[in-house]
């Protein structure tokens, strides 16, 4: 569902005219081509294809959403075999038909993983692949709005980094609330620490409540917001949330995570530092270190090689 609404987001923002949409499974592919023909988008060159080649040859801007979505009950982790296994493939292809691809977005999960497997396989230099991580933090801004009655717009900088599973980190030392910093009102009588801690699983299962409440994942707003990634790759706008990019600096090594960045025409570009609290900035090395355990488990099933040889793949890593 995420494809179809990103190919009509991408006709709505008036992106490019060129967009093919691709699909290994060709009925349903067809039927959102012919859907999204209705609507009668002027200018709109749209072509659908299950044959990869077709799809990707000199792609400039790929968006991937192709991969098993979760269930009631199941965690992002759960999917990590079969869609780490095809973003191998992705990543092969990438290398074989676009090389020169100048953004890569990966949505599908666990994102951080299947991000990293990608570029690894791909050869592409890492500014040119970007993860879908600024759901998190759209999330913390709506329960922060819902919680203190105000406007999502009156919560500003509203963050979460790290990885996209449950065990992100959910920063409040960043944040303001109409003006005042977040954490002067932890604690008080407006956000005691125990809405706050409650607060915080509803953000990280935010994704989780969706499928409850809807009966499937997430599809509109990974949609839109992997678009506003691409408008940013393009330069035509500025990303204003997280965006999970691949990281090696201190303490954060080798991994694809949500960071704070900047997207714009050459790529992807992370602060080599993320300010918070004691506290926020423990919350991120759980996050980190979570994730080199899937990491490890991935190498452990011989998807990826292990770090030291991924030069071998990846001359830019
Ligand atoms: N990063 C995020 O914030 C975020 C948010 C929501 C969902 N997701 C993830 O996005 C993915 C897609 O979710 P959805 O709801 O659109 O699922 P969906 O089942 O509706 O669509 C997935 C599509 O992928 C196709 N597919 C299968 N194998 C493929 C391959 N090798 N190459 C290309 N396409 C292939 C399927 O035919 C299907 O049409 C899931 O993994 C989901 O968990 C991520």
């Amino acid at each position: 569902m995420i494809g179809s609404n990103m190919a009509q987001t991408a006709a709505m923002l008036r992106l490019t005219p060129n967009v093919c949409l691709y699909d290994p499974y060709p009925v349903g592919l067809e039927g959102v081509a012919e859907e999204i023909r209705h609507c009668g988008f002027e200018g709109l060159n749209l072509t659908f294809t299950s044959d990869i080649k077709e799809a990707l040859t000199d792609a400039k801007y790929i968006v991937s959403s192709g991969g098993a979505p979760r269930k009631d009950g199941m965690t992002r982790e759960d999917l990590l075999k079969g869609n780490a296994e095809i973003a191998a493939e992705l990543g092969r292809n990438i290398k074989a038909y676009c090389p020169d691809v100048k953004q890569v977005v990966i949505i599908f999960n666990p994102a951080d993983i299947t991000g990293l497997v990608t570029l690894i396989h791909s050869g592409i230099h890492p500014s040119r692949l970007t993860t879908l991580a600024a759901l998190d933090s759209t999330r913390l801004q709506s329960e922060l709005a819902k919680h203190f009655g105000i406007r999502q717009s009156q919560v500003e900088n509203a963050r979460t980094y790290g990885g996209h599973g449950e065990a992100m980190a959910v920063f409040s030392s960043v944040v303001k609330i109409d003006g005042v910093p977040l954490d002067e009102l932890k604690g008080t009588d407006k956000l005691s620490m125990e809405e706050w801690t409650a607060l915080k699983k509803r953000v990280t299962q935010g994704g989780a409540n969706i499928i409850k409440l809807r009966g499937r994942s997430s599809f509109q707003s990974p949609a839109y917001v992997s678009m506003l990634m691409i408008a940013a790759a393009m330069g035509d706008k500025v990303f204003t949330w997280p965006a999970g990019c691949f990281v090696n600096i201190k303490g954060l090594e080798n991994v694809v995570m949500g960071m704070e960045t900047i997207i714009d025409k050459d790529g992807v570009h992370y602060a080599q530092e993320i300010n918070g609290s004691e506290e926020d900035v423990e919350a991120l090395k759980n996050s980190y270190n979570h994730l080199v355990k899937m990491r490890d488990e991935v190498i452990a099933m011989g998807i990826i090689p292990a770090v030291e040889e991924w030069g071998s793949l990846n001359p830019n890593l």
